[in-house]
C-alpha cells in the first residue's frame, strides 16, 4: 500500500471516501476532497493544510486522511488578534476526515494515515492534533485511543492553556467526541480549576514562542535579559519583577472582552491590556498616560 499526497486525478475517488464520514462541523465531503485534490495551501498565516490517500497495487485509492489547522474554531475566539490567531493555527491541527473503503478495511489503514499526517505535521513544529466524530460511532473511541489520542467524553471541551490568554477551550456539541493527540514530548495535561470552581484539564506547552521569539534569561541579580539573533537586551530588576508579575496575572475572558474596546484604541493587545490593568490596579488610560510621559 502506498501513502502519497493526492493527486488531481483522486477527487472522485477522495469524494466517494469521504461521503461515508460524519462530519461534526460545517465542513463537507465535497470541499474538503476538491481541496484535497488541489493539494490547496493556505497563506502561511493561516497554517498548514495537509492531505495523504493510500493506493492500493491497482492504483485505486482506497482510504484518505484530511487534516486543517483549526480556522473556525480560532475565527470565532472574538478577542484574539491576527497574531494571536496566527500563532495557534501554526501550533494546533485538526484531523478534519478520515475514510478507509470497506474494501480495505480490517488493517487499521487509518491509523497509517493518522501516522503519517502526525510526522508531517511534527516535523513542521506542530504540537498538537485534534479530532472529532459523533457518538453515532461508539468504536471510534477505541480506535482514536490506539491511534494515540486521549478521548474526551461527549460534548467535553478540549482546553489548551495560553500563555496570552490563559485558556482556549473548544467546546464541543452533546453528541460531538472530540479528543487530541500530542505532537511534541513536552505537551502535558494539568488538573485545575475554571474561576468558578468547575474542574478543567488543561492542556500545556502546545503553545510556545517560536523560533522567532527572543530568549528570556532570568539572572541571578533579578535582572531579565532578552537575547535575539544575537542581540540582547537587559531589564533593570524591577522593570522585570513588574513584567513577570503581569505575566503570572491571570485573567478571564469575561475580563479580556471588557477591556477589548479600550485596548483597541490604545493599539494594546486586550489579553495584555487586561493583565497590565488588574497586575498594576490602574486605568488604562493611567498606564498609557504613565508610559507617554
Ligand atoms: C474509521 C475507519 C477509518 C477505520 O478504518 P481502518 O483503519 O481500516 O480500521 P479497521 O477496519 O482495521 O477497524 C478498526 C476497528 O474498528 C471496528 N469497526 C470499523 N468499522 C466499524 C463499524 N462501522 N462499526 C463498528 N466497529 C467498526 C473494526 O471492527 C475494528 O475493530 P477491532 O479493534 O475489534 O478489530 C473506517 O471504519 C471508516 O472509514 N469509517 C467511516 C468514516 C469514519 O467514521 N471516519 C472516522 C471519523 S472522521
Amino acid at each position: 500500500m502506498l501513502i502519497r499526497e493526492p493527486r488531481l486525478a483522486d477527487e472522485a475517488a477522495v469524494r466517494k471516501l469521504l461521503g461515508r464520514v460524519e462530519f461534526t462541523g460545517p465542513d463537507d465531503a465535497e470541499e474538503i476532497a476538491c481541496l484535497a485534490a488541489r493539494n490547496h495551501r493556505l497563506d502561511p498565516a493561516c497554517g498548514v493544510r495537509g492531505a495523504w490517500v493510500a493506493e492500493a497495487r491497482r492504483g485505486d485509492v482506497v482510504a484518505v486522511v484530511a487534516a486543517a489547522p483549526p480556522l473556525g474554531w480560532v475565527g470565532s475566539i472574538k478577542y484574539m488578534s491576527p497574531e494571536h490567531r496566527s500563532w495557534v493555527v501554526n501550533q494546533v491541527v485538526d484531523i478534519e476526515a478520515l475514510s478507509v473503503a470497506p474494501e480495505a478495511g480490517g488493517r487499521r489503514l487509518g491509523h497509517r494515515l493518522i501516522e503519517r499526517a502526525s510526522a508531517y505535521y511534527r516535523g513542521l513544529g506542530y504540537r498538537l492534533m485534534m479530532g472529532t466524530f459523533t457518538t453515532s460511532s461508539p468504536f471510534l473511541t477505541a480506535y482514536y485511543r490506539q491511534a494515540g489520542f486521549t478521548v474526551l467524553e461527549p460534548g467535553e471541551s478540549i482546553v489548551i492553556y495560553d500563555p496570552l490568554g490563559m485558556a482556549l477551550h473548544r467546546p464541543s456539541a452533546p453528541h460531538v467526541v472530540q479528543g487530541w493527540k500530542a505532537l511534541h514530548p513536552d505537551v502535558a495535561v494539568v488538573d485545575t480549576y475554571l474561576p468558578d470552581g468547575t474542574p478543567i484539564k488543561l492542556i500545556t506547552e502546545v503553545l510556545v514562542p517560536q523560533d522567532g521569539e527572543p530568549e528570556a534569561v532570568l539572572n541571578d541579580d533579578g535582572t531579565l535579559t532578552l537575547k535575539k539573533d544575537g542581540a540582547s537586551h537587559t531589564f533593570e530588576a524591577e522593570t522585570a519583577d513588574k513584567m513577570r508579575q503581569m505575566f503570572q496575572t491571570p485573567v478571564t475572558q469575561q475580563e479580556v472582552a471588557a477591556i477589548a474596546e479600550e485596548a483597541a484604541r490604545y493599539g494594546i493587545e486586550p489579553v495584555v491590556a487586561a493583565r497590565l490593568r488588574k497586575a498594576s490596579g490602574y486605568s488604562l488610560r493611567e498606564l498609557v498616560g504613565t508610559y507617554s510621559h
